[in-house]
């Protein structure tokens, strides 16, 4: 995922748990009812987190979830999560070196069956074989998925609402690893302007789809 973002943006992985790490208080009431699986993804991630904010020159706390899920964040600090199976990533930096930041990790498989009619919009849709005949092997679309699980990441910390799978078109150069994405709700005013699009990165390494968007300063 470092290759997927900026410089100023601290990135720290995992490919296992990390089996001394510990819920921070707080972070246990979130846990009460989570499987095992959730309590290990939930608790590295975090431990990833915290590692992300000493890199930023900031002390460990609590990471708790917001109304609509999203990570709460110190003053001063954005960010974003992901975790699936054998692999969990914090993306932080300080509020004003990026507007905001999304990223997402998927297994390098094809969606269930059903999936992609539904996530994709019709011009995504034909676009699907012709990134395949560019970049044979990738399973585009789960690419397209991650892609817009990372726009949402990014979107709603912004816009503080709901943008849906048909919302937004995502457009891959599937050679230089890179997406467009062209919102279809008008997002809040950044720079003077309407949020009206996002760019992106996307790579498949070690069995792993992953994406990130990154919204950059307006400043
Ligand atoms: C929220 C969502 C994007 C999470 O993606 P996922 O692949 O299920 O799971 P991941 O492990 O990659 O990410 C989970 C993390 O997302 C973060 N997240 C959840 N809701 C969020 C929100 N509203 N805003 C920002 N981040 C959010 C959380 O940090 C969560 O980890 P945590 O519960 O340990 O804190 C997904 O479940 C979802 O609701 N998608 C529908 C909306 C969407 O993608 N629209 C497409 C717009 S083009």
């Amino acid at each position: 995922m470092r290759a997927l973002l900026p410089p100023q943006v601290v990135v720290v992985e995992s490919y296992g748990d990390v089996p001394d790490a510990r819920p921070f208080p707080g972070e246990e009431e979130a846990l009460t009812r989570a499987v095992e699986q959730r309590r290990r993804e939930y608790v590295t991630v975090r431990h990833c987190a915290r590692q992300a904010l000493a890199e930023l020159g900031l002390p460990p706390v609590a990471i708790l979830s917001g109304a609509h899920r999203e990570p709460l964040w110190p003053a001063g600090v954005l960010g974003s999560i992901t975790h699936c199976d054998g692999y969990r990533a914090a993306a932080l930096a300080r509020e004003g070196s990026v507007a905001s930041v999304g990223i997402d990790a998927e297994p390098h498989a094809p969606l269930p069956e059903g999936v992609a009619g539904v996530i994709a919009r019709p011009e995504e849709r034909a676009e699907l074989a012709r990134w395949a005949g560019e970049r044979p092997g990738v399973c585009w679309d789960r690419v397209l998925f991650s892609a817009k699980e990372s726009v949402y990441k990014a979107w709603f910390p912004l816009a503080r609402r709901w943008l849906g799978f048909e919302e937004a078109t995502v457009r891959f150069a599937p050679r230089d690893g890179t997406f467009t994405a062209e919102l279809h709700q008008a997002g809040p005013v950044l720079g003077g302007a309407p949020l009206s699009a996002m760019t992106g990165r996307w790579a498949v390494r070690n069995g792993l789809i992953l994406t990130s968007v990154t919204v950059p300063a307006t400043g």
